[in-house]
């Protein structure tokens, strides 16, 4: 497989390492979402003329696509949402609701803000407790110290299947085992997995599973909550309004069934179909060519960076697509300055996970991350950019 630049208009003369916080779209999605917004547009669900009618087979196609993508069993298990953030939310404040003083929650070292924070919510509203699973030497979570933390009072493990920051990948199926060992339910956030790896929900056995569209390619403002039927079936709503209810009178409610439950009002109608173009381009290249080729410059672009002595590398070898670093003595803000006075993007910051920086003892860190459109001449880029950088500040 070569590199599919082409595809992308926002690449033109620009090496875009910064696919960890938002992928580009190829053309093939520009087109999808420049149709569902212009002559495909109209509301769906309730219209009774025939552009509406279309627009919900749409619609509802595009949730058996998302479906069928992570190997759901059934698209009724697949609850269109904002992102990750809000699905993340969505099972914190309705799965969460029935959690009481002295249960506990079993969250990592470098979770992301959306999967600490919910969390801390929910432990102020119900009481609950959070305990923090350490990371191994080189930066994945420590499964073994999972297995001593968790007990009987553990309800939920929520670990990130691959972390925004060090590109470790976690040993889900194995997370899954122990979670389900104690009677804890296992959510995974697949953010930073799905864009990378082909995942089936059902062959890790987790219990929750997010993501969000804009990091596959896709449009912002949409994302799936992916849970088992029997888990939505049992949860309550946590946002009222239109497309969520069975029958409104003043004095009762009663409420549709999930997903439309976890969906209340207009829905992101043209970014769900839209996902679902954006899943039609990626499984045509294949997520396991995808995930090849981007450990490959992973691997190539660590070994570059390693013969620069003042580059001090975070993280596991076997990094899916995302590699962390510090340079001596200079500001990871400065490192992303002049990198991008070189036509090279990339992230420096704390990547929305300072609880990690505080652990790796930095406040910040400058992150390149690949996707699927990258290639050597990227790695050469950030390479040549990083000597810059060298030179400037001696
Ligand atoms: C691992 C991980 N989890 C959650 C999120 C939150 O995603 P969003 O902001 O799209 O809701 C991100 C985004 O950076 C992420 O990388």
């Amino acid at each position: 497989m070569t590199g599919h630049k082409a595809d992308f208009p926002g690449l033109a003369g620009w090496h875009y390492l910064d696919t960890a916080a938002t992928a580009q779209k190829p053309q093939a999605v520009i087109d999808a979402m420049a149709r569902a917004l212009g002559e495909d547009y109209a509301t769906v669900h309730r219209g009774v003329y025939a552009r509406s009618a279309n627009m919900t087979l749409a619609f509802e196609a595009a949730r058996r696509r998302v479906a069928r993508f992570i190997g759901a069993a059934d698209a009724n298990e697949i609850v269109f949402v904002r992102g990750a953030t809000e699905a993340i939310n969505l099972v914190a404040y309705s799965w969460g609701d029935s959690l009481t003083a002295g249960d506990r929650i079993l969250i990592s070292q470098l979770e992301h803000h959306s999967n600490i924070v919910p969390w801390q919510l929910l432990r102020d509203r119900r009481g609950i407790e959070i305990d923090i699973c350490p990371l191994t030497e080189d930066g994945q979570i420590d499964l073994d110290a999972a297995e001593k933390l968790l007990t009987p009072a553990h309800k939920l493990v929520a670990f990130a299947h691959v972390s925004n920051v060090l590109g470790s990948i976690l040993d889900a199926k194995r997370a899954a085992t122990l979670a389900h060992k104690v009677g804890a339910k296992l959510l995974l956030d697949g953010c930073q997995a799905v864009p990378h790896m082909p995942v089936n929900v059902a062959d890790l056995d987790c219990d929750f599973y997010v993501f969000s569209g804009h990091k596959l390619y896709g449009p912002t403002g949409i994302g799936a909550l992916w849970a088992r039927a029997e888990i939505l079936a049992a949860m309550p709503p946590w946002q009222g309004g239109g497309a969520m209810i069975d029958r409104v009178t003043f004095e009762k409610t009663t409420f549709a069934p999930a997903p439309a439950r976890f969906e209340a009002g207009t829905p992101a109608i043209s970014e769900a179909i839209t996902l679902a173009a954006a899943i039609d381009y990626i499984e045509q290249i294949g997520l396991a060519d995808i995930h090849a080729r981007e450990m490959a410059l992973v691997k190539q672009a660590r070994e570059a960076l390693c013969q620069i002595n003042s580059i001090r590398l975070f993280g596991p070898e076997a990094s899916a697509g995302i590699i962390s670093f510090a340079m001596e003595g200079v500001h990871p803000h400065d490192v992303g300055t002049i990198l991008d006075e070189e036509g090279v993007a990339i992230r420096a910051g704390h990547h929305c996970a300072q609880p990690l920086m505080d652990h790796l003892g930095v406040p910040a860190t400058a992150r390149a991350s690949f996707g699927l459109y990258n290639d050597e001449t990227d790695v050469a880029a950030l390479v040549r950019g990083l000597e810059r950088v060298k030179r400037i500040f001696g």
